[in-house]
């Protein structure tokens, strides 16, 4: 079965992710991607970019800085309204989420979402809820903990403005907004993407990489008419679906749509795709309807105008914006809980990777079944296959093991280099998820492989 623990365990032992500054004890809920992982995160954000932003002919793509004025903070609603509520424990000293209390005390049948304090305090007083560390119901009084992560700077000695490290990406493409308007000549209905690092001050036990301090959204803004929004939001969502199942090649069996009942300040509307953790259902991306409200808070914050003349009708509007976001971190661990199997082969367990070929770090495992007799070819035919899509190399252990070992990072495929290619120019290939063999001509294998990885 697959547990986050088990995850957690093959994504250190295997390269995909390490515990944060691990040698100095680490830091809670900061994790560092390790080759694998990085080669992962990067496939990930790159198939994203290609179907929301390259493959929209009305779409095109920002990368915006971390640090903006903190006025866009203000204007956002973040400073005054992105808070967690925040309880103690008087026993323990520990602090936890108020609304997370009530969801697990209620195995997820109560949804605490953008619930009033009172209402929080009343609900984990009604329940007897207790503390998850010591088991005592002493609690204190819920405070609102803003999530943004501050930081000082000094232009003149002395003097010192607070900046905000970003909390979302999107911010960047609705300041931006008439900037790329005009620079890309683009008219309405239109979409800004955006891949980038967002910084929230969490304080809850992130279940591995599911919820970090530090971690990157993939966050795409369509620009549209009111009356064109519901369209776009429904549209949204299916691309949402179809990008996690068809690109990625999640199971959508561990997948849901799940439509918010409460809503944060700047939705209208708002549906999540959940993914089946092996610790629950927990979020993986969203769709919201965001109406006018960004673009209009920075009209009125920055009094510049944001407004939209359309060529045709003459009328001037404040763009709609329909919000596809989804975390790339999560979107890690989501491709890896799906792929993750153990298998009886024999008498033996093996634990393979299924990953979606196309997001695969490796595509390839190239092996001399000798070393001493074909590692040099073998090595050469990995550098030479190493400039069409990633390959790796290994001559260590028996093939059986080595077999095994591309199968716990998921290479889809293993070309092992042997007697009969010395001689005959012909190679096997060992496909991952069924561990059939077949030969193939050593020219062929670029193309063979192409064709399984688009
Ligand atoms: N711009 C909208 C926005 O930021 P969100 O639901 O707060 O919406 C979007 O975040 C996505 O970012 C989530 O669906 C999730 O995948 C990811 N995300 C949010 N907080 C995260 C955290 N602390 N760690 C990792 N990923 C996170």
């Amino acid at each position: 079965m697959t547990t986050i623990e088990k995850i957690t365990a093959l994504c250190k032992s295997r390269g995909f992710v390490f515990p944060g500054s691990e040698i100095y004890g680490g830091l809670a809920n900061t994790w560092d991607f390790g080759p694998l992982g990085a080669e992962l995160k990067e496939n990930i954000k790159r198939e994203w970019w290609k179907f929301f932003v390259q493959q929209n002919p009305t779409s095109v793509g920002l990368d915006g800085g971390i640090l903006m004025n903190s006025a866009v903070w203000k204007a956002s609603g973040h400073v005054d309204g992105f808070n967690d509520p925040l309880i103690d424990c008087k026993s323990c000293k520990t602090r936890h989420r108020a609304d997370h209390l009530i969801e697990k005390h209620s195995k997820g049948k109560v949804s605490a979402d953008f619930k009033p304090n009172e209402w929080l305090e009343k609900w984990i007083d009604d329940n007897k809820v207790k503390c998850p560390t010591c088991g005592k119901t002493d609690w204190t009084k819920i405070r609102q903990f803003n999530l943004m992560f501050k930081t000082n700077r000094g232009v003149v000695e002395g003097q010192e403005d607070t900046v905000y490290l970003r909390p979302e990406t999107a911010q960047n493409q609705f300041v931006n907004f008439t900037n790329v308007q005009r620079s890309m000549r683009m008219k309405i209905p239109f979409g800004i993407g955006q891949v980038g690092k967002a910084f929230r001050n969490e304080i809850t036990p992130g279940n591995f990489i599911f919820r970090t301090i530090e971690f990157e959204q993939m966050e795409h803004q369509q620009f549209c008419h009111a009356k064109d929004a519901k369209k776009f939001y429904e549209d949204y969502k299916k691309l949402a679906w179809e990008f996690n199942t068809k690109v990625l090649g999640i199971n959508e069996k561990n997948l849901r749509f799940k439509d918010h009942e409460t809503l944060c300040h700047y939705a209208k509307m708002a549906c999540d795709i959940d993914y089946n953790f092996s610790f629950g259902w927990g979020e993986l991306a969203g769709t919201h309807h965001r109406s006018e409200f960004d673009l209009t808070q920075h009209i009125n914050h920055s009094k510049k105008s944001l407004e939209y003349t359309d060529p045709v009708t003459n009328e001037k509007f404040v763009p709609t914006v329909i919000e596809s976001s989804q975390g790339l971190n999560r979107s890690v661990l989501v491709c890896l809980h799906d792929a993750y199997h153990e298998e009886k082969v024999d008498d033996d367990t093996r634990v393979v990777l299924k990953l979606h070929p196309r997001i695969a770090p490796y595509k390839v495992a190239v092996l001399p079944l000798q070393k001493k007799e074909q590692g040099e070819q073998a090595y050469e035919l990995c550098r030479e296959l190493s400039k069409h899509f990633a390959c790796t190399y290994d001559d260590t252990a028996s093939i059986g093991k080595r077999y095994r070992r591309q199968d716990e990072i998921g290479t889809p495929f293993c070309i092992t280099v042997d007697f009969d290619s010395v001689k005959g120019k012909s190679v096997t290939i060992r496909h991952r998820d069924t561990m059939k063999q077949e030969r193939i001509k050593t020219k062929e294998i670029e193309s063979y492989v192409k064709l399984h990885i688009l």
